[in-house]
């Protein structure tokens, strides 16, 4: 399997997707152990990644951090472009040409859209093309975060018929949120996948994601009712509102309370649905939800750094080396399922 620059979801096809969460699970399970996670860390320790993070982060920054970390990649990081070049003035394809000089990944989140797709045009021009791993690019796309969402899916419903057939629920800002557009691409891969759209009036899905999937006859519909559409979904998808693009307060012109979950919604969603969020998380999902068996945003986040360790050494081709070495150790059965 061969991958080079993640840019964005349109560019993963299902057996792509079907690779790419088994060694997630295959890396999970060999990382558990002195001997597997020190052959992990010899994997890649020829190799240097710089993470260029000019947008806050917590979750994607650190889970590639220790992606990195758990293949022995060694890494340097940018978060405050103002103690960099680009203050005085340096074009952003400068300034990443010059990293690019030193690192042979380039994992980068900036608020501007497609801008990761430029640097990797740009880099892949000059003598010394390396990947470019987009990690969230303004209000468009979040490529990583929807494979990681992709695998937490695959895991979730894995006894029960896999992702195809399922009913996704994605509420919130659907217009300024990168997670759920880059998951609505992904949806191209599975058959008969229904979508529903839970948004306050103002803030739905973008007409070109539509577009896309009227395109590719997924099926969706748009609704404010949140309390309408839990009994029918498989997945909930909740997400926060995305004040940080607010030119006039427009965030504050709706009640939140309709887009949020609370406590006695649960009883509402089915038994063997699964509860979501990228996070982080404002008020949307009441904390006491955080017990129930059907909330899987945490362990969504852990899945995120196994998703990233599988992506990267994908990228550096060692993810066979990883596979052989998974098959020597452990049974077929053993590799399945490895628990949180
Ligand atoms: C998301 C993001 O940055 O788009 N966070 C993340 O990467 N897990 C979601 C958000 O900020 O709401």
């Amino acid at each position: 399997m061969k991958l080079f620059h993640v840019l964005k979801s349109q560019q993963f096809d299902r057996e792509r997707l079907d690779y790419l969460c088994s060694l997630s699970t295959v890396v999970r399970k060999v990382a558990k152990s002195r001997a597997g996670s020190d052959f992990l860390r010899s994997r890649l320790s020829h190799r240097r990644a710089m993470l260029y993070f000019t947008q806050p982060s917590t979750r994607t920054f650190l889970s590639f951090l220790n992606a990195c970390q758990i293949l022995g990649i060694q890494t340097s990081e940018i978060r405050d472009p103002s103690t960099s070049s680009e203050y005085k003035g340096e074009d952003l394809k400068d300034a990443l040409r010059t990293f690019s000089s030193y690192v042979d990944l380039i994992v980068m989140r900036t608020n501007r859209e497609g801008v990761a797709d430029r640097i990797a045009d740009h880099l892949d021009a000059t003598d010394r093309p390396i990947p470019v791993i987009n990690a969230g690019s303004g209000k468009d796309q979040h490529p990583s975060q929807a494979l990681l969402d992709v695998y937490t899916l695959h895991r979730s419903f894995q006894f029960k018929g896999g992702i195809d057939g399922k009913t996704i629920a994605m509420v919130g800002d659907l217009a300024r949120g990168r997670t759920v557009r880059s998951l609505c691409y992904l949806m191209k891969n599975y058959e008969d996948v229904r979508l529903v759209f839970v948004s306050p009036h103002g803030f739905g899905m973008l007409p070109d994601l539509k577009e896309f999937l009227t395109k590719r006859s997924i099926a969706f519909e748009e609704t404010d009712d949140l309390r309408d559409v839990l009994p029918r979904c498989d997945a909930l998808y909740m997400t926060r509102v995305q004040d940080e693009h607010d030119v006039d307060d427009e965030s504050h012109s709706f009640d939140a309370d309709r887009f949020t979950l609370h406590y006695d919604d649960l009883a509402r969603l089915r038994e063997d649905a699964v509860i979501m969020h990228p996070l982080p998380r404002r008020q949307e999902i009441d904390r006491r939800i955080d017990g129930d068996s059907r909330a899987m945003y945490w362990r969504q986040a852990r899945n995120g750094m196994w998703m990233r360790v599988a992506m990267i050494a994908t990228i550096f081709d060692v993810a066979g080396e990883i596979l052989d070495h998974a098959a020597d150790v452990y049974t077929t059965s053993e590799l399945r399922d490895v628990g949180p």
